[in-house]
């Protein structure tokens, strides 16, 4: 049997099972208000039907670990427990966060080594949809699980807990026998190319749940792509889904998408506004593959006893970040080529201060650069003074699809190519640039200390496309 996506995909349909409802995870706060993540290999199932179980590794013992729900201005603390067999970190990807707490291995913290704990503690000051995942070789870490929701609930007006649904998507490359292959970790073709693309997909952790929703109540979905590389394109029109929030930051107002599939790039979020019609069953369809998979599916609940009227069903507000504007008339503006990879420019590629050559591309993995220079120098990308406004224009030189995520910071995309966007100018962590695509965007570098910029197709940033940049206290 050929194990490309499609085959796989279809030769499992018809499997479905009705899923739980997320259950908020309770996980063990210690006696001192620490929440207890135990980082540690772990079983699962990731295929349907009588697949073996996989060996992953997982924060307390599932993939995704345990979801973290706070309230915005909480203080969330969190004790990292190693029980790994390599060094590790947490990252909490998206929220403006002290630089000593953002969990970057190597740049903002020592690696935790195996045995060893770390103790997280931070305020979240946005609400929104975000999530934390392993920042050491998380091209490894984060493939084989590592990785939990973090969402921050707003003040007042927000849905409950039963309408507002948090839906974890992973893209697994599993082996003939349905396990998730590690053989195929590291793979050079996979770090020069598209990055490590998987055959199948779960939701929190299982194969092609079902999820039971009421007729006529809107819900909020949060659709967090925590996939190594694979950009997923969804299908939102047939759930008749509105846009409430990108990457934890809500729109200025509910929006309409004009064009389809819906594209979410890896460590991207979405929350989406959907209201079940009775009788009308809803799947939440990928296409990349050519044809649709369902890899969710909703059953539609009709209610016996009379319901409020649609009317007086409550439409949560959109909840608004306090994030500080881009002041254009004093920017600094900086541009970063992006060139390597396979099929693409590979020009000269500094490493360590050397300049490599063909011959040492097997030895280092370095294949990508950010203005000729792959992974981290000594120096920053660029350094400025707390507050000062960002112009980063963005220059795709290679053959393939990015996913650039900025550390510490939110961004507006400016404009992509040129061109406006349908959305405004939309908050953001993580932005897609295609090929040969131009994109800029704008901050406030009000958030002192060193910061990660990167793509977040986790081959492509160990090969190379990871930089940093100083903001000044
Ligand atoms: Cu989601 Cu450098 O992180
Ligand atoms: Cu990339």
């Amino acid at each position: 049997m050929s194990f490309n996506r499609r085959t796989f995909l279809k030769s499992s349909a018809g499997s479905l099972g009705l899923a739980l409802l997320p259950t908020s995870f309770k996980a063990s706060v210690a006696s001192d208000g620490f929440l207890e993540i135990v980082a540690g290999p772990s079983q699962q199932k990731l295929y349907s039907g009588d697949a073996p179980d996989s060996d992953l590794w997982s924060y307390n013992e599932s993939t995704p670990g345990p979801e973290i729900r706070v309230k915005r201005g909480d203080r969330v603390k969190v004790r990292l427990v190693n029980k790994l067999e390599e060094a590790t970190s947490i990252h909490w990807h998206g929220i403006r966060i002290a630089n000593d707490m953002d969990g970057v291995s190597g740049l903002t913290q020592k690696a935790v080594e195996p045995g060893a704990t770390f103790e997280y503690d931070f305020i979240v000051p946005d609400a929104g949809t975000y999530w934390y995942h392993a920042h050491n070789k998380s091209w490894n870490q984060v493939s084989r699980g590592l990785y939990g929701a973090l969402i921050v609930e707003g003040d007042t007006s927000d849905f409950d807990t039963e309408h507002d649904r948090t839906l974890v998507l992973d893209d697994w490359r599993l082996d003939q026998s349905g396990k998730f292959d590690s053989a195929s970790l590291g793979s050079l073709m996979d770090w020069s190319h598209g990055g490590r693309l998987g055959n199948w997909l779960t939701v929190n952790g299982k194969s092609q749940p079902s999820y039971a929703l009421n007729a006529h109540e809107p819900y909020r979905l949060r659709l967090i792509n925590t996939s190594n590389a694979r950009v997923l394109e969804l299908d939102t029109k047939q759930l008749g889904a509105k846009i409430l929030a990108y990457d934890g930051q809500s729109l200025p107002a509910v929006t309409e998408l004009s064009y389809q599939p819906l594209l979410l790039g890896p460590a991207q979020r979405v929350d989406l506004l959907v209201v079940p019609k009775p009788g009308v069953p809803m799947q939440l369809d990928e296409v990349s593959g050519g044809q649709a998979f369902s890899f969710a599916s909703f059953e539609i609940v009709e209610k016996s006893d009379s319901t409020p009227p649609v009317a007086a069903l409550t439409m949560p507000a959109l909840i608004l970040n306090d994030l500080p504007e881009p002041d254009f008339e004093n920017a600094r503006m900086f541009t970063l080529d992006m060139t390597g990879g396979a099929m693409g420019r590979m020009g000269d590629i500094t490493y360590k201060g050397k300049k490599l050559e063909r011959a040492d591309f097997r030895s280092t993995r370095q294949v990508w650069a950010f203005n000729g220079v792959a992974n981290l120098a000594d120096a920053p990308f660029f350094s400025v003074q707390r507050n000062d406004t960002i112009i980063l224009d963005t220059v795709n030189n290679t053959a393939f699809l990015h996913a650039m995520h900025i550390h510490g910071h939110h961004f507006r995309v400016l404009e992509r190519s040129g061109s406006d966007l349908d959305e405004g100018k939309p908050w953001r962590d993580t932005f897609l640039i295609g090929p040969q695509q131009t994109t800029k965007i704008a901050f406030v570098a009000d958030n002192p200390g060193k910061w990660l910029l990167h793509c977040h197709m986790l081959e492509h940033a160990a090969a190379g496309m990871n930089t940093w940049f100083e903001v000044m206290a």
